[in-house]
């Protein structure tokens, strides 16, 4: 279950109806979607795909996804920092960024106009929706272990295009949540 944080006024949200309200000021959609009473979480990603068919269609449907995949993130990933590295700093797609995760746990960054920088740290259930042209930026928490559905309204699309602010530096990537057991 997601814990989203107001950063500047040091205020934290653990009700899903609340985030899911606070979040949608800002044009991001949160959902809390079954897990392990639908797929065990280590299941192969063409099966995990299966399991949650009906959801990735609607959202497909909704937003002009054309395709879903499983990205799986352990410590012994080849290249984890590079690949992290493009994705800690400040930046914008062109796309939607969408994630359903599965294990593991990450936190997004989201720099809103209104009430600054809002953290929201997301888990096993969590589903979140970033619209395009939003800055953000993302870390692992320390296990460095995530396994997530994403969904792409075309793969070139999704690329960073970094602020160069460098207000990500302001903010410390801290998880606050018990990491997840197994
Ligand atoms: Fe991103």
């Amino acid at each position: 279950m997601a814990l989203l944080t107001i950063c500047d006024q040091n205020r934290t949200l653990s009700d899903k109806r609340e985030i899911r309200e606070y979040l949608s000021k800002f044009g991001i959609d949160y959902e809390c979607w079954p897990t392990t009473e639908r797929v065990a979480p280590g299941a192969p990603p063409q099966e995990i795909l299966e399991a949650y068919a009906t959801e990735i269609e609607k959202l497909k449907a909704a937003g002009g996804y054309v395709t879903a995949d499983v990205i799986d993130v352990t410590p012994d990933t080849p290249g984890l920092a590079e690949m992290l590295a493009n994705f800690d700093k400040e930046h914008w797609h062109d796309e939607d960024e969408v994630r359903f995760i599965i294990s593991g746990r990450g936190l997004f960054h989201i720099h809103s106009h209104s009430d600054g920088v809002v953290a929201i740290e997301v888990t096993a259930g969590d589903l979140i929706r970033v619209p395009r042209g939003t800055y953000h930026w993302f870390n692992l928490c320390d296990e460095h272990r995530i396994r997530a559905i994403r969904l792409f309204q075309e793969k070139s699309g999704w690329t960073p295009h970094y602020t160069e602010t460098y207000v990500d530096r302001d903010y410390l990537p801290v998880c606050f949540g018990a990491p997840p057991q197994g």
